[in-house]
């Protein structure tokens, strides 16, 4: 193993409910077991803001390097190939151990996952949650039909996004709402863009087949009234407010399925699917939105976060 000797430009949190400072730390050493990876990319998310505020269940000891994922190149590894562009996470990774926002990285060689050469770093840190969550909605738990008409709601965020472009695959007409109208043009062309505060039958044209909602609160059940009695409603996020009640007999009169999505365990499942898509997100046939920011502009990345302005992923150049 060689060790490089400079020195790595790291985001370190000094005290939680504040932002990390970018210092500069010596290059990890590389140890058995380990891989040392050069970074070039990791995602600023929920989770990360949660760490930041010292809100995630177990607290990291400070100071302490937030990032949950991320992607780079193998520097030195018993495991992965040197050069090889791997994704990180897990393992405690950003959460218990230092995490992603650093030049440099050592991790437990299981943290990382060789991916395609040539694939974008952006896109193997941001890939994977969206496309996985967006795929299992519309196949494995929607099952969207050809022919068959979908209202996604949050259609501008990044599973949002992907779910209208994997709906329009399939062969559905798909109507895209969002809660800003900023948010419009973000909405993928294969469907049609509307506010959601402009949603109703009348609107979109009719009652819709299959609702992916990735917002819930009051979007969530205003979108549920727009669903066909034996139509399906798949749920998925809770940005917008995390409870619904329901009248039961109004639910019975409505007849419409309420369809539970849960990555943690549908996460293996879609694994291979999701690699299978990688062509056509690497392509730009599917895309998935991101924004980028330098590592001295986090502030302005963890406040678009904050306030819902961002447009799909957050990822952090760490080149
Ligand atoms: N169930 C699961 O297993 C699973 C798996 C993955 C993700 N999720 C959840 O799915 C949801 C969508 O994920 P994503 O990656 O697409 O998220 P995203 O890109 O960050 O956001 C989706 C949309 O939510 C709205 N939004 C975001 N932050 C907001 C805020 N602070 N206030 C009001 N609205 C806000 C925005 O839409 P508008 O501007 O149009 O309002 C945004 O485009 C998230 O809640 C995520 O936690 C669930």
């Amino acid at each position: 193993m060689s060790t490089p000797t400079s020195m790595s430009r790291t985001l370190v949190l000094e005290e939680f409910g504040t932002l990390p400072r970018l210092a500069e730390r010596t290059v990890p050493e590389p140890r058995p077991g380990h891989t040392l990876v050069r970074m070039a990319a990791a995602t600023v998310a929920h989770l990360d803001l949660n760490v930041l505020d010292g809100e995630f269940g177990i607290l990291p000891e400070l100071p302490f390097v937030p990032g949950t994922q991320g992607s780079g190149h193998v520097l030195a590894s018993d495991t992965h190939p040197e050069g090889a562009l791997v994704r990180v996470r897990g393992e405690g990774l950003g959460l218990s151990r230092d995490g992603a926002w650093a030049e440099h990285l050592l991790l437990p060689d299981a943290a990382a996952e060789t991916m395609p050469a040539g694939t974008d770093p952006a896109l193997a840190c941001t890939y994977f949650s969206p496309v996985g969550t967006a795929w299992a909605t519309v196949h494995a738990i929607a099952r969207v039909q050809p022919g068959e008409r979908v209202l996604v709601t949050g259609a501008s965020g990044a599973v949002g996004a992907m779910a209208v472009q994997l709906a329009a695959r399939v062969g559905a007409e798909v109507v895209g709402a969002v809660g800003r109208p900023a948010k419009l043009a973000h909405v993928p062309a294969t469907a049609k863009a509307l506010l959601a505060s402009e949603l109703s039958e009348q609107a979109i044209g009719g009652k819709v087949d299959v609702l992916i909602d990735t917002v819930g609160g009051s979007i969530l059940r205003n979108a549920l009234t727009l669903v066909r009695q034996r139509g399906r409603a798949a749920l998925l996020g809770y940005t917008a407010g995390r409870e619904l009640t329901l009248d039961l007999a109004d639910f019975f009169l409505a007849d419409v399925s309420l369809l539970p999505v849960n990555m943690i365990s549908r996460a293996q499942e879609v694994a291979p699917e999701v690699l299978r898509l990688l062509p056509d997100l690497s392509s730009g046939a599917l895309s998935l939105p991101y924004e980028r920011y330098g590592m001295d502009a986090l502030g302005e990345a963890v406040e678009r976060l904050r306030t819902g302005e961002a447009v799909g992923k957050i990822v952090l150049d760490l080149t």
